[in-house]
């Protein structure tokens, strides 16, 4: 996976073993490698190249600031969903014109925030979250410019808490609804609205449900250009997949191959929200085995990462594929679990978190793990560290950057003092 490969039997990021990182900065610990960041990124611009577009980093999936701060470097935007994630956006140097905010439930104090930085495009998913924000750009003497996220009516066979493409998610407006607005704001001194928000779901592994809800669109678009309601802008949003279990996330470029022909020559500003697929697999995260048992039904490695480093097993059922750190001659195989190697055991790798739903990984075939040993978990660069909690008291784990050779530390590990600073001082 990308520039996490095992040599001589240990686990390397980039030129630097995990071990020595884990033996540094304790477990734990995120591990995040700055050149297959780079070169995932660099896969969707000259994928889509023709398009020429805006493409802005999902914050939410990775948002560490330092990261951010490197994506910003390589020409990205950033699609941010709160006000806090602006904040992240910002401080890593990230252009405001460059700078998408979406969210259902947009605070007027976070429009006011957006409108101050100068972001380059609200979407916007409500009749009264548009009216609210030309209250709040009047206020301001702004002129925001916005795009409406529609309701494409594609069922994008993710899971059903990522799928946000149907009338029964909470996203969007329904395409009459979105073609109301734009002839009613046509005139409207305080909010240009530019053009149309997609996001379908995550992760998607059909190119075609794009192209599909593209055609919605852009249908959509043409009708209202007929009536003399020009839109110029398509923020396609993000949901491309990335490999967990082996190869089973299309490339860019076949999202591209869907994609890219029904936007060519059609002189719109495109925007493209990927987040997953730019981050997940440039992260591991890096954990100790505490305890193994025995119940008589199921053998558990009881390890120090839980749900609270990665709730995505606990939330989706996710998989990720997990590995021994020091693997021996048991390095996994072309990463297909589908081929593993002899003398393996059956296991539940699970947290210390006071929940049955704690586990990263169910039923897997594992080399024999014993107290000590540290364990890989692959494909966590997104939503991994992002949706970290302190469930149970347990301080957030440390991040580490490998780069050029190089490991930073650039997320120190969270102390108790850290767990109570919010609640000291205070004399309730
Ligand atoms: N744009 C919008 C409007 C979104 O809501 C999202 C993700 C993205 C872009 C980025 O999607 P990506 O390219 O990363 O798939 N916690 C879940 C995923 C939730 C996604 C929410 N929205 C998980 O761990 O699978």
């Amino acid at each position: 996976m990308d520039l996490f490969e095992y040599l001589d039997g240990h686990l390397w990021c980039e030129a630097v073993p995990v071990r020595d990182l884990a033996a540094r900065h304790g477990t734990p610990l995120y591990v995040y490698s700055a050149g297959t960041l780079a070169a995932h990124y660099r896969r969707m611009q000259q994928a889509f190249a023709e398009l020429q577009p805006l493409i802005c980093f999902s914050v939410k999936c990775c948002s560490n600031v330092h990261i951010l701060r490197r994506l910003a470097a390589l020409g990205a935007g950033f699609d941010v969903v709160s006000g806090g994630e602006l904040y992240r956006a910002l401080r890593a140097g990230g252009d405001p014109a460059h700078i998408v905010f979406a969210g259902v439930g947009k605070t007027v104090g976070e429009m006011r925030e957006a409108l101050r930085a100068g972001v380059g495009l609200l979407n916007v998913e409500s009749a009264s979250e548009l009216a609210t924000l030309a209250t709040v750009a009047a206020e301001l003497g702004a002129r925001p410019e916005a795009a409406l996220r529609i309701i494409p009516e594609v069922d994008a066979g993710t899971h059903a808490y990522t799928t946000t493409g149907t009338r029964a998610s909470k996203f969007g407006l329904p395409l009459e609804q979105a073609a109301e607005l734009v002839r009613s704001y046509a005139d409207s001194p305080h909010v240009h609205i530019r053009g149309l928000h997609l996001h379908i779901g995550s992760p998607v592994y059909d190119p075609q449900a794009y192209a599909l809800s593209i055609g919605r669109a852009l249908d959509l678009m043409g009708r209202l250009a007929q009536e003399g309601f020009a839109l110029d802008t398509l923020d396609i949003g993000g949901g491309y997949g990335a490999h967990y279990q082996g190869q089973e996330a299309p490339a860019a470029a076949d999202y591209a191959a869907a994609i890219v022909p029904l936007l060519r020559g059609r002189h719109l500003r495109v925007i493209l929200e990927p987040g997953r697929s730019i981050a997940a697999n440039a992260g591991v995260l890096v954990t100790r085995v505490l305890h193994t048992k025995e119940t008589g039904s199921r053998r558990f490695v009881i390890v120090d990462a839980s749900m609270t480093e990665l709730i995505r097993p606990a939330l989706y059922s996710a998989y990720h594929f997990v590995w021994p750190v020091e693997a021996g001659d048991r390095v996994p195989r072309g990463w297909s679990p589908a081929q593993p190697p002899d003398g393996l055991e059956t296991v539940d790798v699970v947290g210390p978190v006071c929940e049955s739903g704690d586990f990263l990984a169910r039923q897997r075939a594992l080399p024999p793990l014993r107290p000590g040993d540290l364990v890989a978990v692959f494909t966590a660069g997104a939503y991994g560290m992002a949706m970290a909690s302190q469930y149970n008291s347990r301080p957030r784990p440390a991040e580490v950057l490998v780069e050029q050779g190089a490991a930073r530390l650039i997320r120190r590990r969270e102390t108790y003092a850290d767990l109570v600073r919010a609640e000291d001082d205070l004399d309730p």
